[in-house]
């Protein structure tokens, strides 16, 4: 069993899911790499206690992220930081020489992508990933499973999304995320937007041109000191891409919804794929339930089946249970640890979104912005 030591920086949210992925590896049946939790910086004290408290393994506490990439005893770093931060800490940990899974967008915009991918590019041996943990639902693994035996005809039309709706409340005070100088000038684009692009990348589907209408809905939020303050981030986005299929066929549209003001939606990621052959659908409002409909001159019925606990990387919960979110966390992290151990992923559709996939998500993006002040269709470019 190889063992991977990992340091996490940024100990919000996001931070601590990942942890908690580490902390109970043993939930992972077969798995021959294990991921250990030695090191941790934030710049705040209060978050690190957390992890001080609770995981023994953890070593190293530190402000200073220097600190922790000058460790030897860190292989891999996943850094999960605000955006108009992650430029910085992406390069100065590949320079330090370890593997990395930075979170989404990777880069505040394509300038910062831009420089993350130049510095992936100058170490091909390390590791470098972007996280994004819904494709790895069983029931997405079996969309997949089916893109690849291709079954799924002439493509005819894909719609992928990720809707929220917290942000319906205006009196919800603003945070990091609804700040347009650290978030960055995608806004929800740059929050939501890779979770809805890894499945068409990752199929081979490849926009070719955007049109987009973005909307600023609540314009001015309280700022948790008894004033109001603007809030200039795009919430919804919805792009219409005309789309190729890199194996031939196409152009077929694609339309993305990202939302952070959905009304009724909680955390619903959701994909559908119409072809000419067969269809598919699967939204984590359901996380069991996998709709397909297999088209073969006759009638033309969807069929639902019930899809249980059985991810890419096996585990001991029986396969008759349900699948969640903190679950396409861990399997998202064995991914990433297995391709560290092993230099190549478990299978195509169990790997990591790659520097190359995060790029063409920036490209998309700032040709949506382009789009939407051009009130025009934009060529993303290839
Ligand atoms: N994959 C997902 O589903 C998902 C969900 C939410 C957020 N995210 C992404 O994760 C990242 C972090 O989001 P979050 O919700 O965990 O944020 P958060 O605000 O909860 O946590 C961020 C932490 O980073 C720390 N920090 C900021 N600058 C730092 C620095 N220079 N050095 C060390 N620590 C620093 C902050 O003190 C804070 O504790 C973002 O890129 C966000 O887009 C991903």
């Amino acid at each position: 069993m190889k063992t991977i030591r990992f340091g996490i920086i940024g100990c919000g949210l996001m931070g601590r899911e990942l942890a908690s992925a580490m902390s109970r590896w043993c939930h992972l049946a077969e798995i021959d790499s294990r991921a250990e939790l030695v090191a941790v910086c934030d710049r705040a004290d209060a978050p690190r206690q957390w992890f001080v408290e609770r995981i023994a393994s953890v070593r190293q506490s530190t402000a200073d992220y220097r600190e922790l990439l000058a460790n030897p005893d860190v292989d891999a770093v996943y850094c999960a930081v605000p955006h108009d931060r992650h430029e910085e800490l992406y390069c100065a940990a590949i320079h330090a020489g370890k593997h990395l899974l930075g979170e989404k967008p990777f880069g505040i915009d394509q300038t910062a992508n831009d420089a993350i991918s130049a510095c992936a590019a100058q170490h091909p041996r390390q590791i470098v990933r972007c996280s994004s943990e819904m494709p790895f639902h069983p029931a997405v693994q079996q969309i997949f499973a089916m893109n690849e035996a291709g079954e799924f005809g002439q493509v005819i039309e894909v719609n992928t999304g990720f809707l929220h709706s917290s942000d319906l409340d205006p009196d919800k005070p603003i945070n990091w995320k609804r700040i347009v100088e650290v978030n960055g000038e995608y806004g929800v684009m740059g929050d939501l937007g890779m979770h809805a692009c890894h499945v068409p990348f990752r199929a081979g589907w490849r926009p070719l041109n955007v049109r987009a209408v973005l909307s600023d809905i609540v314009r001015e939020r309280p700022d948790g000191k008894g004033g109001r303050v603007p809030c200039r981030t795009w919430d919804n986005a919805t792009l219409l891409c005309e789309t190729t299929d890199l194996r031939g066929g196409g152009p077929f549209p694609w339309t993305m919804k990202l939302q952070r003001i959905a009304p009724g939606e909680k955390n619903t990621w959701y994909v559908e794929i119409k072809g000419t052959k067969a269809c598919a659908r699967f939204s984590t409002k359901n996380p069991k339930l996998l709709e397909t409909l297999r088209y073969t001159g006759g009638k033309q019925s969807w069929q639902q089946d019930d899809v249980g606990y059985e991810p890419p990387f096996r585990a001991i919960t029986g396969g008759i249970f349900e699948f969640g979110f903190s679950d396409s966390c861990q399997q998202m992290l064995a991914a990433f640890t297995h391709e560290v151990a092993h230099g190549e992923p478990l299978r195509p559709s169990a790997g990591c979104v790659t520097p190359t996939e995060a790029a063409l998500s920036h490209r998309l993006f700032t040709a949506a912005l382009a789009s939407q002040r051009q009130q025009a269709t934009v060529a993303v470019e290839s």
